[in-house]
């Protein structure tokens, strides 16, 4: 049978809803030659913010059971850098790039987005309302809906590129974050970040992170994404980008009959660069294979 693998943001067509998370694969270039990028439908970009930011104190990055507790703080090249020495390269790459926008105020989302909002090579915006690592900053923005509605709708008046909102599982409740997200006019929302973790060396007698907690990713949090779309794709009616923990296609899949429209590779690069193909490949094969013609098929296999 013919499969149709596209999915769309908004006004945004992806090629297939295979992406790669916002800080797990740089900005594209460092895994040139390592993978197909036909088989990459977005690259999510590190997090860009007004200024550069050195991020936190080292140690910032630890392994886990089934994951890692990072605690990078947002270091980024910042939005000058960003334009003069990434983005001209984009093209080469070939995947749509979704820049991943963070802040320590509603000015600051706001400046890096109306810059950017007029460059053609840039496809569209993840807004990180969601950080866990930055002391004052997203997460208090993302974790009130009032905050959520009215920074989406300001941001939504400053570009014709979509607008994804992404959020953090570190609430009460997720799909009342979702929904404000909608109101203000959010193209979709992405879900999810990582959740709050602490690991402790009982040799050293100290925290594993300098920062004392940090953001837990990895297979550990899977059915906590797939959990949070399943109930965020209940709540919206705009599209869902699953993101937690997928390591083979299988857990594509399952986020995508959970009600994800296209989904985020995020910790799993650093373990396997090219896991974005089988990935690809594997949710091709069982369309194929189980009757599923398009990416939109999957939403009414389940109740
Ligand atoms: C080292 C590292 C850096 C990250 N940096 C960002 C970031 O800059 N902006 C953002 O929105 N999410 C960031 N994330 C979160 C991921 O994009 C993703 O939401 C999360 O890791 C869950 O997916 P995973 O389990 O597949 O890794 C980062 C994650 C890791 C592991």
């Amino acid at each position: 049978m013919n499969i149709d693998l596209s999915t769309n943001i908004g006004s945004l067509k992806l090629n297939n809803p295979v992406g790669t998370a916002s800080g797990t694969f740089g900005y594209g270039y460092e895994y040139e030659g390592l993978l197909d990028f036909t088989k990459l439908g977005a690259i999510y970009t590190k997090a860009i913010t007004l200024h550069p930011r050195q991020g936190n104190p080292l140690p910032r990055i630890v392994e886990t059971d089934s994951g890692m507790i990072n605690s990078i703080g947002l270091a980024n090249v910042g939005l000058e850098k960003f334009i003069t020495d990434k983005i001209p390269g984009f093209p080469r790459l070939g995947s749509k790039i979704i820049v991943n926008v963070a802040g320590s105020s509603p000015e600051e989302y706001k400046a890096v987005v109306e810059t950017l909002s007029e460059i053609e090579q840039i496809h569209g915006f993840e807004i990180n309302l969601s950080c866990p690592n930055v002391k004052q900053g997203c997460l208090a923005f993302g974790t009130d809906p009032r905050n959520v509605e009215n920074l989406t709708r300001q941001l939504k008046a400053l570009t014709k590129k979509p607008i994804i909102i992404k959020l953090t599982p570190n609430v009460t409740d997720i799909t009342a974050i979702a929904i404000a997200a909608e109101a203000g006019g959010a193209d979709a929302v992405s879900c999810i970040n990582t959740l709050v973790g602490m690991k402790i060396d009982i040799k050293k007698k100290d925290f594993c992170i300098a920062m004392k907690t940090g953001g837990l990713s990895g297979p550990a949090i899977k059915p906590v994404g797939v959990a949070a779309v399943y109930k965020v794709s209940k709540a919206v009616k705009i599209p869902v980008v699953g993101i937690g923990g997928i390591a083979k296609w299988e857990d594509a899949v399952e986020y995508l009959l959970a009600g994800a429209s296209s989904i985020q590779i995020g910790t799993y690069n650093f373990v396997e660069p090219a896991i974005v193909e089988e990935i690809h490949d594997g949710i091709a094969t069982y369309m194929q294979e189980n009757n599923i013609a398009t990416i939109k098929d999957f939403h009414s296999i389940l109740d």
